[in-house]
Protein backbone atom coordinates (compact mmCIF):
# COMPACT_ATOMS: atom_id res chain seq x y z
CA UNK A 1 0.00 0.00 0.00
CA UNK A 2 2.44 2.65 0.96
CA UNK A 3 4.21 1.64 -2.54
CA UNK A 4 1.13 2.96 -4.55
CA UNK A 5 1.13 6.31 -2.40
CA UNK A 6 4.88 6.49 -2.82
CA UNK A 7 4.25 6.15 -6.81
CA UNK A 8 1.76 8.53 -7.12
CA UNK A 9 3.70 11.56 -5.50
CA UNK A 10 0.23 11.89 -3.09
CA UNK A 11 1.20 14.58 -0.91
CA UNK A 12 -0.71 14.70 2.31
CA UNK A 13 -0.75 18.21 3.88
CA UNK A 14 -1.19 18.47 7.11
CA UNK A 15 -2.43 21.29 9.39
CA UNK A 16 -3.38 20.73 13.34
CA UNK A 17 -1.33 17.75 14.70
CA UNK A 18 -4.31 16.85 16.38
CA UNK A 19 -8.30 17.51 16.85
CA UNK A 20 -8.67 17.12 19.75
CA UNK A 21 -5.93 19.37 20.48
CA UNK A 22 -8.40 21.72 18.86
CA UNK A 23 -11.18 20.79 20.29
CA UNK A 24 -9.99 21.27 24.01
CA UNK A 25 -8.67 24.60 22.84
CA UNK A 26 -12.33 25.85 21.77
CA UNK A 27 -14.14 23.81 24.21
CA UNK A 28 -15.36 26.37 26.07
CA UNK A 29 -15.64 29.63 23.88
CA UNK A 30 -13.35 29.23 20.83
CA UNK A 31 -15.01 29.27 17.59
CA UNK A 32 -14.89 26.31 14.94
CA UNK A 33 -11.42 27.21 12.93
CA UNK A 34 -12.64 28.07 9.05
CA UNK A 35 -10.57 24.58 7.65
CA UNK A 36 -13.04 22.60 9.58
CA UNK A 37 -16.44 24.60 8.88
CA UNK A 38 -18.81 22.50 6.56
CA UNK A 39 -21.06 25.03 4.91
CA UNK A 40 -22.49 22.03 2.75
CA UNK A 41 -24.08 20.01 6.04
CA UNK A 42 -27.13 21.52 6.54
CA UNK A 43 -28.73 21.12 2.49
CA UNK A 44 -29.95 17.54 3.21
CA UNK A 45 -32.25 16.57 5.77
CA UNK A 46 -31.43 13.90 8.55
CA UNK A 47 -33.65 11.42 9.89
CA UNK A 48 -33.56 9.98 13.01
CA UNK A 49 -35.45 7.11 14.37
CA UNK A 50 -37.89 6.61 10.97
CA UNK A 51 -39.94 3.83 11.41
CA UNK A 52 -39.91 0.71 9.10
CA UNK A 53 -36.57 2.51 8.14
CA UNK A 54 -33.73 0.64 11.18
CA UNK A 55 -30.80 -1.72 9.78
CA UNK A 56 -31.34 -5.06 8.74
CA UNK A 57 -30.24 -7.52 11.59
CA UNK A 58 -28.82 -10.60 10.38
CA UNK A 59 -27.49 -12.76 12.69
CA UNK A 60 -24.48 -15.31 12.24
CA UNK A 61 -25.93 -18.38 14.79
CA UNK A 62 -28.74 -18.40 12.41
CA UNK A 63 -26.36 -18.91 9.87
CA UNK A 64 -24.38 -21.00 10.69
CA UNK A 65 -27.57 -23.51 11.52
CA UNK A 66 -28.39 -26.02 9.45
CA UNK A 67 -32.03 -25.47 9.87
CA UNK A 68 -32.87 -21.89 9.51
CA UNK A 69 -29.55 -20.89 7.38
CA UNK A 70 -31.72 -20.79 4.24
CA UNK A 71 -33.97 -18.31 5.48
CA UNK A 72 -31.37 -16.00 7.28
CA UNK A 73 -29.19 -16.24 3.83
CA UNK A 74 -32.32 -15.00 2.17
CA UNK A 75 -32.60 -12.09 4.76
CA UNK A 76 -28.28 -11.13 4.04
CA UNK A 77 -28.67 -10.90 0.70
CA UNK A 78 -32.02 -8.52 1.03
CA UNK A 79 -29.84 -6.54 3.37
CA UNK A 80 -26.83 -6.29 0.48
CA UNK A 81 -29.30 -5.56 -2.26
CA UNK A 82 -31.44 -2.88 -0.59
CA UNK A 83 -29.24 -1.40 2.21
CA UNK A 84 -25.77 -2.60 1.84
CA UNK A 85 -25.44 -2.49 5.36
CA UNK A 86 -26.49 -4.57 8.18
CA UNK A 87 -25.64 -5.07 11.98
CA UNK A 88 -24.31 -8.13 12.30
CA UNK A 89 -25.38 -10.31 16.05
CA UNK A 90 -24.14 -13.46 17.67
CA UNK A 91 -20.92 -12.82 15.17
CA UNK A 92 -18.74 -15.10 17.54
CA UNK A 93 -16.34 -12.73 18.72
CA UNK A 94 -16.26 -13.38 22.30
CA UNK A 95 -17.35 -10.04 24.59
CA UNK A 96 -14.39 -10.54 26.83
CA UNK A 97 -12.20 -9.54 23.81
CA UNK A 98 -14.37 -6.86 22.52
CA UNK A 99 -14.47 -5.19 25.91
CA UNK A 100 -10.49 -5.50 26.09
CA UNK A 101 -10.01 -3.80 22.76
CA UNK A 102 -12.53 -1.30 23.54
CA UNK A 103 -10.68 -0.10 26.88
CA UNK A 104 -7.18 -0.56 25.03
CA UNK A 105 -8.16 2.09 22.01
CA UNK A 106 -9.77 4.47 24.58
CA UNK A 107 -6.76 4.30 26.79
CA UNK A 108 -4.29 4.99 23.65
CA UNK A 109 -6.42 7.98 23.01
CA UNK A 110 -6.36 9.39 26.42
CA UNK A 111 -2.57 9.04 26.38
CA UNK A 112 -0.55 12.73 26.03
CA UNK A 113 -0.22 14.03 22.58
CA UNK A 114 3.36 13.08 22.60
CA UNK A 115 2.71 9.23 23.33
CA UNK A 116 0.35 9.46 20.50
CA UNK A 117 3.15 11.30 18.35
CA UNK A 118 5.32 8.47 18.39
CA UNK A 119 3.46 6.55 16.05
CA UNK A 120 2.58 9.79 14.01
CA UNK A 121 2.13 9.17 10.20
CA UNK A 122 4.74 9.99 7.82
CA UNK A 123 4.89 12.88 5.61
CA UNK A 124 3.19 10.81 2.39
CA UNK A 125 2.42 7.74 4.18
CA UNK A 126 -0.33 6.42 5.45
CA UNK A 127 -0.68 4.14 8.77
CA UNK A 128 -0.26 5.63 11.99
CA UNK A 129 -1.68 8.24 14.23
CA UNK A 130 -3.11 11.70 12.64
CA UNK A 131 -5.20 12.95 9.63
CA UNK A 132 -5.39 11.27 6.68
CA UNK A 133 -6.53 12.17 2.69
CA UNK A 134 -5.83 16.09 3.51
CA UNK A 135 -4.40 16.83 -0.17
CA UNK A 136 -4.16 20.64 -0.36
CA UNK A 137 -4.37 23.81 1.86
CA UNK A 138 -8.04 24.87 0.74
CA UNK A 139 -9.57 21.19 1.29
CA UNK A 140 -12.33 21.04 4.48
CA UNK A 141 -10.65 18.80 7.42
CA UNK A 142 -12.97 16.28 9.41
CA UNK A 143 -13.11 16.58 12.77
CA UNK A 144 -11.47 13.25 13.26
CA UNK A 145 -8.11 11.94 14.75
CA UNK A 146 -7.24 8.55 13.53
CA UNK A 147 -5.24 5.68 13.54
CA UNK A 148 -4.63 4.05 10.92
CA UNK A 149 -2.75 0.15 10.52
CA UNK A 150 -2.70 -2.53 8.06
CA UNK A 151 -3.38 -5.41 9.96
CA UNK A 152 -3.25 -8.67 7.37
CA UNK A 153 -1.73 -10.29 5.74
CA UNK A 154 0.61 -10.58 9.21
CA UNK A 155 4.17 -10.23 7.02
CA UNK A 156 2.53 -6.35 5.68
CA UNK A 157 2.08 -5.19 9.01
CA UNK A 158 4.62 -2.35 10.23
CA UNK A 159 4.62 -2.56 13.96
CA UNK A 160 6.78 0.75 14.29
CA UNK A 161 3.18 2.71 13.74
CA UNK A 162 1.27 0.01 16.42
CA UNK A 163 1.41 1.81 19.77
CA UNK A 164 3.27 0.20 22.65
CA UNK A 165 0.82 2.01 25.30
CA UNK A 166 -1.13 0.43 26.63
CA UNK A 167 1.12 -2.71 26.73
CA UNK A 168 -2.03 -4.81 25.67
CA UNK A 169 -2.99 -3.08 23.20
CA UNK A 170 -0.96 -5.18 20.02
CA UNK A 171 -1.63 -8.27 21.35
CA UNK A 172 -5.92 -7.51 21.43
CA UNK A 173 -5.49 -5.89 17.71
CA UNK A 174 -3.98 -9.10 16.99
CA UNK A 175 -6.59 -11.18 18.32
CA UNK A 176 -9.57 -9.14 17.22
CA UNK A 177 -7.64 -8.90 13.42
CA UNK A 178 -7.78 -12.46 12.80
CA UNK A 179 -11.10 -13.14 14.42
CA UNK A 180 -12.57 -10.36 12.20
CA UNK A 181 -10.86 -11.90 9.27
CA UNK A 182 -12.57 -15.03 9.61
CA UNK A 183 -16.00 -13.80 10.38
CA UNK A 184 -15.66 -11.77 7.00
CA UNK A 185 -14.68 -15.08 5.44
CA UNK A 186 -17.65 -16.86 6.58
CA UNK A 187 -20.02 -14.10 5.54
CA UNK A 188 -18.24 -14.25 2.27
CA UNK A 189 -19.38 -18.10 1.73
CA UNK A 190 -22.58 -16.78 2.56
CA UNK A 191 -23.05 -14.25 0.47
CA UNK A 192 -21.43 -16.94 -2.68
CA UNK A 193 -24.35 -18.95 -1.90
CA UNK A 194 -27.22 -16.26 -2.00
CA UNK A 195 -25.53 -14.91 -5.53
CA UNK A 196 -25.20 -18.55 -6.60
CA UNK A 197 -21.92 -17.74 -7.73
CA UNK A 198 -19.02 -20.06 -7.50
CA UNK A 199 -17.39 -20.07 -3.91
CA UNK A 200 -13.68 -20.07 -5.23
CA UNK A 201 -14.18 -17.06 -7.10
CA UNK A 202 -15.46 -15.16 -4.94
CA UNK A 203 -12.90 -15.90 -2.16
CA UNK A 204 -10.26 -16.07 -4.21
CA UNK A 205 -10.49 -12.32 -4.78
CA UNK A 206 -10.10 -11.73 -0.86
CA UNK A 207 -7.39 -14.16 -1.49
CA UNK A 208 -4.36 -13.92 1.81
CA UNK A 209 -7.48 -12.00 3.59
CA UNK A 210 -5.76 -8.21 2.94
CA UNK A 211 -7.15 -6.24 6.30
CA UNK A 212 -6.47 -2.70 7.48
CA UNK A 213 -8.00 -0.86 10.98
CA UNK A 214 -9.21 3.07 11.26
CA UNK A 215 -9.50 3.78 14.36
CA UNK A 216 -11.36 6.74 14.96
CA UNK A 217 -11.47 9.83 17.57
CA UNK A 218 -14.15 11.69 16.79
CA UNK A 219 -13.77 14.82 20.07
CA UNK A 220 -16.89 16.45 20.84
CA UNK A 221 -17.96 19.99 19.31
CA UNK A 222 -19.67 22.98 20.72
CA UNK A 223 -20.68 23.84 17.38
CA UNK A 224 -21.28 20.27 16.23
CA UNK A 225 -24.12 21.10 13.31
CA UNK A 226 -20.81 22.72 11.90
CA UNK A 227 -18.80 20.01 11.46
CA UNK A 228 -18.25 16.36 10.25
CA UNK A 229 -16.34 13.40 11.60
CA UNK A 230 -15.92 11.70 7.99
CA UNK A 231 -16.89 13.20 4.72
CA UNK A 232 -19.37 11.06 3.44
CA UNK A 233 -17.75 8.18 1.50
CA UNK A 234 -18.02 4.54 0.08
CA UNK A 235 -15.41 2.49 1.29
CA UNK A 236 -12.82 1.07 -1.45
CA UNK A 237 -12.98 -2.39 -0.28
CA UNK A 238 -14.66 -5.40 -0.07
CA UNK A 239 -16.38 -5.30 3.34
CA UNK A 240 -16.03 -3.29 6.61
CA UNK A 241 -16.72 -3.90 10.12
CA UNK A 242 -17.60 -1.16 12.32
CA UNK A 243 -17.38 -1.60 15.98
CA UNK A 244 -18.68 1.71 18.76
CA UNK A 245 -15.84 1.16 21.12
CA UNK A 246 -18.35 3.82 23.24
CA UNK A 247 -21.78 3.94 23.24
CA UNK A 248 -22.08 7.30 21.56
CA UNK A 249 -23.73 7.09 17.72
CA UNK A 250 -23.15 9.04 14.56
CA UNK A 251 -22.78 7.40 11.64
CA UNK A 252 -25.39 8.30 9.10
CA UNK A 253 -26.22 6.50 5.83
CA UNK A 254 -27.66 7.59 2.66
CA UNK A 255 -30.80 5.73 1.49
CA UNK A 256 -33.07 6.95 -1.14
CA UNK A 257 -31.54 10.18 -1.33
CA UNK A 258 -31.96 10.96 2.77
CA UNK A 259 -29.37 10.30 5.49
CA UNK A 260 -30.33 8.07 7.92
CA UNK A 261 -29.09 8.02 11.64
CA UNK A 262 -27.78 4.13 12.57
CA UNK A 263 -28.40 3.25 16.16
CA UNK A 264 -25.84 0.67 17.12
CA UNK A 265 -27.11 -2.60 19.27
CA UNK A 266 -24.44 -2.74 21.84
CA UNK A 267 -21.82 -5.50 20.93
CA UNK A 268 -23.10 -5.81 17.22
CA UNK A 269 -20.55 -4.76 14.45
CA UNK A 270 -22.14 -2.98 12.07
CA UNK A 271 -21.34 -4.44 8.32
CA UNK A 272 -21.41 -2.76 4.94
CA UNK A 273 -20.97 -3.48 0.95
CA UNK A 274 -17.72 -2.04 -0.10
CA UNK A 275 -16.79 -0.90 -3.88
CA UNK A 276 -15.27 -3.94 -4.57
CA UNK A 277 -18.50 -6.34 -3.50
CA UNK A 278 -20.34 -3.67 -5.82
CA UNK A 279 -18.67 -4.16 -8.32
CA UNK A 280 -17.81 -8.13 -8.21
CA UNK A 281 -21.83 -8.64 -8.09
CA UNK A 282 -22.35 -6.24 -10.79
CA UNK A 283 -24.28 -3.79 -9.06
CA UNK A 284 -26.07 -6.24 -7.03
CA UNK A 285 -25.01 -5.86 -3.64
CA UNK A 286 -24.82 -1.47 -3.07
CA UNK A 287 -21.57 0.34 -1.61
CA UNK A 288 -23.67 2.73 0.45
CA UNK A 289 -22.78 6.47 0.82
CA UNK A 290 -21.98 6.83 4.69
CA UNK A 291 -20.77 9.66 6.59
CA UNK A 292 -20.04 10.38 10.53
CA UNK A 293 -21.51 13.50 12.72
CA UNK A 294 -20.34 14.80 16.02
CA UNK A 295 -21.49 14.97 19.67
CA UNK A 296 -21.66 18.32 20.97
CA UNK A 297 -20.95 16.79 24.28
CA UNK A 298 -19.76 13.80 24.23
CA UNK A 299 -16.32 11.81 22.29
CA UNK A 300 -17.01 9.03 19.93
CA UNK A 301 -14.71 6.55 19.43
CA UNK A 302 -15.13 3.95 16.57
CA UNK A 303 -12.84 1.37 15.08
CA UNK A 304 -13.70 0.00 11.13
CA UNK A 305 -11.55 -2.92 9.98
CA UNK A 306 -11.58 -3.25 6.24
CA UNK A 307 -11.39 -6.20 4.29
CA UNK A 308 -9.95 -5.34 0.65
CA UNK A 309 -9.15 -7.44 -2.35
CA UNK A 310 -5.40 -8.95 -2.84
CA UNK A 311 -3.97 -6.14 -4.74
CA UNK A 312 -2.73 -8.91 -7.48
CA UNK A 313 -6.48 -9.97 -8.40
CA UNK A 314 -8.67 -8.13 -11.31
CA UNK A 315 -12.04 -6.70 -9.79
CA UNK A 316 -14.32 -7.08 -12.19
CA UNK A 317 -18.11 -8.59 -12.58
CA UNK A 318 -17.92 -12.43 -11.01
CA UNK A 319 -17.94 -14.46 -14.73
CA UNK A 320 -20.93 -16.46 -13.03
CA UNK A 321 -23.14 -13.47 -12.96
CA UNK A 322 -22.54 -12.38 -16.42
CA UNK A 323 -24.06 -15.32 -17.67
CA UNK A 324 -27.42 -13.09 -16.80
CA UNK A 325 -26.84 -10.55 -17.62
CA UNK A 326 -24.14 -8.24 -19.42
CA UNK A 327 -21.30 -6.13 -17.27
CA UNK A 328 -22.23 -2.87 -15.80
CA UNK A 329 -18.85 -2.02 -14.32
CA UNK A 330 -15.53 -2.16 -16.09
CA UNK A 331 -12.77 -4.98 -14.76
CA UNK A 332 -9.48 -3.42 -13.21
CA UNK A 333 -6.57 -4.20 -11.75
CA UNK A 334 -6.20 -4.09 -7.94
CA UNK A 335 -3.21 -1.52 -8.20
CA UNK A 336 -5.00 0.10 -10.31
CA UNK A 337 -8.18 0.35 -8.43
CA UNK A 338 -6.68 1.44 -5.07
CA UNK A 339 -4.64 4.01 -6.72
CA UNK A 340 -7.72 5.71 -8.58
CA UNK A 341 -9.96 5.46 -5.31
CA UNK A 342 -7.36 7.24 -3.74
CA UNK A 343 -6.83 9.35 -6.28
CA UNK A 344 -11.35 10.08 -6.69
CA UNK A 345 -10.06 12.02 -2.90
CA UNK A 346 -13.00 10.11 -1.25
CA UNK A 347 -15.67 12.24 -2.61
CA UNK A 348 -19.05 9.73 -1.91
CA UNK A 349 -19.38 7.75 -4.72
CA UNK A 350 -18.11 9.61 -7.34
CA UNK A 351 -14.51 6.87 -8.31
CA UNK A 352 -17.75 4.41 -8.46
CA UNK A 353 -19.63 5.55 -10.93
CA UNK A 354 -16.70 6.60 -13.00
CA UNK A 355 -16.43 2.56 -13.10
CA UNK A 356 -19.56 1.85 -14.34
CA UNK A 357 -20.22 0.90 -18.45
CA UNK A 358 -22.87 2.20 -20.63
CA UNK A 359 -24.95 4.31 -18.45
C1 LIG B 1 -14.96 4.58 8.13
C2 LIG B 1 -16.32 4.93 8.58
C3 LIG B 1 -17.86 5.49 10.36
C4 LIG B 1 -17.90 5.78 11.81
O1 LIG B 1 -14.04 4.59 9.01
O2 LIG B 1 -14.79 4.31 6.92
O3 LIG B 1 -17.19 5.04 7.74
O4 LIG B 1 -19.02 5.95 12.29
N1 LIG B 1 -16.55 5.14 9.89
O5 LIG B 1 -16.85 5.88 12.45
NI1 LIG C 1 -16.55 4.24 5.80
Amino acid sequence: MAEIFEEMKVEFIDQDVSVQVVADTIRNDGEVPERYVRPDIKAEPVIIDAEGYNLPIIDMSRLLNSELYEEEIAKLGSACEDWGFFQLVNHGVDEGLLEQIKADITEFFRLPLEEKLAIAIHPNGVQGFGHHFVFSKEQKLDWVDLLFLATRPVEERSLEFWPTKPSTFRDKLDKYSLKLANVSTQLLKFMANNLGVDQDALLGTFDGQPQSVRINYYPPCREADKVLGLSPHTDGIGMTFLLHVNDVQGLQIKKDGKWFSVESIPGALVVNIGDVLEILTNGKYKSIEHRAVINPIKERITIAAFHSANLFCTIGPLQDLLKAGEARYKAIDGVEFTKGYFAAKLEGRRYLESLKLGV
